[in-house]
């Protein structure tokens, strides 16, 4: 070995000890240590939904998942959603849908969310409202269930250690949240005026606490906490309620429901502080996906969109939105069948999918911009989100 390169193995030797020493001292810096969460439980709307509505209530029609998976796969979008990237980048595999009896292999973790879900129990069907009956409490249950049969069924069937999560995984895995955003169109949609909504957001974050504090009880110690997004910006609402233009902003949305989803994640944020105090063994981080959103929609040309506010998958109107026919639907034009959401060419450069949600694109953007921390709080980034600061 030339002397050159003993000093250098010397050298990088020495590191090694200080940081070890360093590691040892300092809490700080041991901290810094990648996650190994191996595994996601999330829980939510359609925002993180890969396949529970489908499960229960039919399958998202084509085009829904043509981009990138070809056919239809669950998902209300083109493509990929926030969690699919996530799980992407801490290297597992995609979320099963718990609702998904057919194929699914839970050894990595499970998704609870179904789209039209809300915190809080609704007292209308799915055929009247729109509103998934699998509320968090239903979600909760679920996961509970599974929690209680996995460990069961593990023991019984070798089969099942393949398809189901070791005991361990349910304080190693990251917990993911992204639901609210209902809640207050449910109210909207039932004519309760912005004032009501707002009023009734206590009882609804009240609600999300419980459900956080029961999965602390099972175990959970990593929670990643999406806020709600600008659903003022999005077609359904822009479309469905109505708004003068005095309510306008700049960027084209209504903003007496943005600023209700303000007000949500302000208190959204208290509660997490709160929890923070009540759970001393858990790690929460709350994630600004609003601002994110909002900045992406806001300034679309400057971040490669050229669509901000219409959908890419719909018909009509406006907003290229009609609540009656759908992405998906069929309209007749002059005699013949036409599919909704044909002429929607190029989805990677529209920012709304089919009026109420984001297209892959949008998506990876968002992604992107919080996979670091830098809308995190505390400001970690997603593999360093077990630890506690
Ligand atoms: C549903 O009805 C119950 C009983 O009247 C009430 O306590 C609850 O707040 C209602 N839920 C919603 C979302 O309005
Ligand atoms: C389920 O997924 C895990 C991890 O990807 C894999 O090791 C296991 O073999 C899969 N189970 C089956 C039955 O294919
Ligand atoms: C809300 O108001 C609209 C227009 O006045 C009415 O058509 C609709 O039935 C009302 N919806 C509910 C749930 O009361």
């Amino acid at each position: 070995m030339e002397p050159h390169s003993l000093r250098l193995v010397v050298y990088g030797l020495a590191v090694v000890v200080a940081s070890a020493i360093l590691l040892l001292q300092n809490p700080v810096v041991a901290s810094t240590h990648e996650c190994d969460f191996g595994g996601i439980f999330n829980f939510g709307d359609s925002n993180s939904d890969t396949g529970g509505l489908s499960a229960a209530f039919g399958q998202a029609q084509s085009p829904h998942g043509e981009s990138f998976f070809h056919a239809p796969a669950g998902r209300y979008c083109d493509g990929r959603l926030v969690v699919d990237f996530i799980a992407e980048s801490l290297g597992l595999p995609y979320l099963n849908a718990y609702l998904d009896a057919v194929g699914s292999n839970f050894t990595h973790g499970a998704n609870f969310a179904t789209a039209g879900s809300t915190i809080r129990p609704q007292n209308t069907t799915l055929h009247q409202s729109g509103f998934s009956p699998i509320s968090l409490n239903v979600q909760w249950y679920q996961f509970n269930d599974f929690h209680r049969r996995t460990q069961i069924f593990r023991q019984k069937e070798r089969i099942f250690q393949e398809l189901l999560p070791k005991p361990e995984l349910f304080s190693r895995a990251l917990y993911t949240f992204d639901i609210g955003q209902n809640d207050l169109t449910a109210g909207y949609f039932l004519n309760m005026s912005t004032g009501q909504v707002r009023a009734s957001v206590p009882d609804i974050l009240a609600q999300f606490k419980d459900i956080v504090q029961y999965i602390y009880g099972q175990g959970g110690r990593s929670f990643w906490i999406h806020n709600t997004a600008p659903v003022g910006c999005l077609p359904y609402i822009l479309d469905r309620l109505k708004i003068t233009a005095a309510q306008v902003d700049k960027a084209g949305c209504a903003a007496p429901f943005n600023d209700v989803a303000q007000y949500f994640n302000r208190k959204l944020k208290e509660v997490v502080v709160q929890l923070r105090k009540d759970l001393p063994l858990a790690a929460i981080t709350y994630v600004d996906v609003y601002s994110v959103k909002y900045s992406l929609i806001s300034q679309a040309r400057k971040h490669g969109f050229k669509e901000s506010l219409r959908a890419c998958c719909g018909h009509g109107g406006k907003y290229n939105y009609n609540m009656h026919i759908g992405c998906g639907g069929k309209i007749k034009v002059h005699g013949k069948e036409v599919l909704v959401g044909k002429a929607c060419e190029d989805p990677s450069v529209w920012i709304n999918w089919d009026g109420v949600h984001y297209t892959e694109a949008a998506n990876k953007w968002v992604f992107d911009q919080i996979v670091g921390g830098s809308f995190s709080d505390p400001p970690i980034p997603l593999k360093l989100a077990c630890h506690r600061h």
